[in-house]
């Protein structure tokens, strides 16, 4: 399968909506992973960086605190990161 390269622009003023993708699993950097709390792909990744565990960051963001279905999600992508930073030298 080739490669494809999205961009998201917003119509009012064609201004790139997603710029990064830089993720462990390559998702947009912005992509909202607890949509109740709001809280972002890329903050995650950051408080993970600052060494806190998913309560932690459950704690911090309010993510996993509302109907629990981006557990799974958070999760996994947590996984994702500590499997990257394993892999570092
Ligand atoms: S989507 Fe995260 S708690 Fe509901």
């Amino acid at each position: 399968m080739p490669d494809v390269q999205l961009t998201l622009n917003n119509h009012s003023s064609n201004e790139p909506i997603c710029t990064s993708m830089d993720t462990a699993d390559n998702k947009p950097t912005d992509d909202v992973m607890c949509h109740c709390s709001g809280t972002k792909r890329d903050n995650i990744q950051n408080l993970f960086e600052q060494g806190m565990d998913m309560h932690a960051i459950s704690r911090w963001t309010g993510a996993l605190s509302g109907c629990g279905g981006c557990e799974w999600d958070i999760a996994d992508f947590l996984k994702q990161l500590a499997d990257q930073k394993k892999d570092r030298p």
